[in-house]
C-alpha cells in the first residue's frame, strides 16, 4: 500500500528551486529583478566561483522593514500583487514569491536590508531553508543579499554545473541582458575581484554602446512601437556575411551575426 504524505516546507523549497533556481545565472537573475522592482538606481555584484561559491547583491532600493523580512524568505508571499485582479496590471518583472524562498533553501543565505526611514537596518540569515532570527546590522541603504555555495545541500543539483568559466559567462549573459533592458540602472559587476562591467545610469542609446559595442549602435536600425500600455524599443542589425579572405570559400570562413537590443516599458 502507498502512504501518501505531506512534504516538509524545506524540501518543497529545495524541489522548486531545482526549477525557479536551476544555476547560479537564474538565482542572480531573480536577485538583481528583485532590486529593479525595488526601484534601485545602482546595483553592485560581487560573483566568486562562477555565482557557485559566492553572490552579493547590492543595491540601493526600498529595503525591506524588519517585520517583513522572514515573508521576505518564505514561499509564496510577495508585495507585488494582492489579488487576481492586480495579476492583469503587472508592471514589476517578479511577483510569485518563490524567488528567495528556493535559493534560500540551496544555500547559505543572508539578506540585509533598511527600509526608508529606519533608524538601522536588520539582517536575516538561512542555511539550507532554516530561517534564523532578524539581528540588527549596519547598512546605509538598500538592501543586500548573499549568497554562499549554493547547492551546497543538494549535490544532485550540483553535479549538473559546468565548470566555473561556463557558470561565470551564463551569470555575465544575464547581467548584460538586464543592464540592456535597464538604463536607469548603474550597475558595477565583479567576478573574483576583478570589475567585468561598470556602467552609470545613461541614456538608452548609450547602454546599448556600452553593453553591444559602438559599432552597433552605428550599424544598427531603430525600432520603435506603440502598442496600449506596452511600449518597444530596439536596435536590429541584419545578419551580415564576412569573408576572411579573399578566395575564402563561403561555407567555411562566413560569420552571420544578428543581435537586438530591446527595452519595453509597461
Ligand atoms: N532587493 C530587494 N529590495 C526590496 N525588497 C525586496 C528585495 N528582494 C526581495 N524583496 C521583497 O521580498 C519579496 C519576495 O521576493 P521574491 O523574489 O521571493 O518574490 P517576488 O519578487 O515577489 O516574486 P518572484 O518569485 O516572481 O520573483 C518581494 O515581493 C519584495 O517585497
Ligand atoms: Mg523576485
Amino acid at each position: 500500500m502507498t502512504v501518501i504524505r505531506a512534504l516538509p516546507e524545506q524540501l518543497i523549497n529545495q524541489i522548486a528551486a531545482g526549477e525557479v533556481v536551476d544555476r547560479p545565472a537564474a538565482a542572480l537573475k531573480e536577485l538583481v529583478e528583485n532590486s529593479i522592482d525595488a526601484g534601485a538606481t545602482r546595483v553592485d555584484i560581487d560573483l566568486a566561483g562562477g555565482g557557485v561559491t559566492l553572490m552579493r547583491i547590492a543595491d540601493n532600493g526600498a529595503g525591506i522593514a524588519r517585520d517583513e523580512l522572514p515573508l521576505a524568505l518564505a514561499r509564496h508571499a510577495t508585495s507585488k500583487i494582492a489579488s487576481l485582479d492586480d495579476l492583469e496590471s503587472i508592471a514589476s518583472l517578479g511577483f510569485r514569491g518563490e524567488a528567495l524562498a528556493s535559493i534560500a533553501a540551496v544555500s547559505r543565505f543572508a539578506l540585509t536590508s533598511r527600509a526608508a526611514g529606519a533608524a538601522h537596518a536588520w539582517r536575516i540569515e538561512a542555511e539550507g531553508g532554516r530561517i534564523e532570527s532578524t539581528k540588527p546590522a549596519a547598512l546605509s541603504e538598500g538592501t543586500t543579499v548573499t549568497v554562499q555555495e549554493l547547492y551546497f545541500n543538494t549535490p544532485a543539483r550540483r553535479k549538473f554545473l559546468r565548470t566555473e568559466a561556463t557558470e561565470w559567462g551564463h551569470c555575465d549573459e544575464a547581467i548584460r541582458r538586464l543592464a540592456l533592458a535597464h538604463p536607469q540602472v548603474a550597475f558595477a559587476v565583479r567576478h573574483n575581484g576583478r570589475a567585468q562591467l561598470n556602467v552609470p545610469a545613461q541614456a538608452p542609446s548609450e547602454r546599448v554602446a556600452a553593453i553591444l559595442g559602438d559599432a552597433f549602435v552605428v550599424t544598427a536600425a531603430t525600432v520603435s512601437a506603440d502598442g496600449g500600455t506596452l511600449r518597444l524599443q530596439a536596435g536590429a542589425r541584419v545578419p551580415r556575411t564576412r569573408r576572411t579572405g579573399p578566395h575564402a570559400p563561403a561555407a567555411t570562413r562566413s560569420t552571420c551575426s544578428s543581435t537586438a537590443a530591446t527595452s519595453g516599458t509597461a
